[in-house]
């Protein structure tokens, strides 16, 4: 199974194993891990899953969608690197992959 390392808001490192098909998001919420809220229950219109992911992970997944990219332009904190969790479908791929938790999700 896939896993992921969460950098939760306060610096620390959590290491999840997530399930291929689930999102990024899903696994933080299932893990109980502190920083992605997921209010709008992963349909892409709250933006407290906010995550930063360097290019090289980015690849592992698909490509933003318009409704992403326009969300995350308003959000607090947004950078280049900006991602929505629950858009973030994990595969096998992803195994090892690091995100950043924004510690801006509320
Ligand atoms: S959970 Fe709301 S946009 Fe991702």
């Amino acid at each position: 199974m896939p896993r992921i390392e969460y950098v939760l808001p306060d610096g620390g490192v959590h290491e999840a194993e997530v399930p291929s098909g689930q999102s990024v998001m899903e696994g933080s919420v299932r893990n109980n891990l502190p920083g992605i809220v997921a209010e709008c229950g992963g349909s892409c219109s709250c933006a407290t899953c906010h995550v930063y992911v360097d290019e090289a992970a980015q690849a592992k997944f698909d490509e933003a969608s318009d409704e992403e990219r326009e969300l995350l332009e308003f959000s607090e904190g947004a950078r280049p690197d900006s991602r929505l969790a629950c858009q973030l479908i994990i595969t096998d791929a992803c195994d090892g992959v690091r995100v950043t938790v924004a510690d801006t999700n509320g």
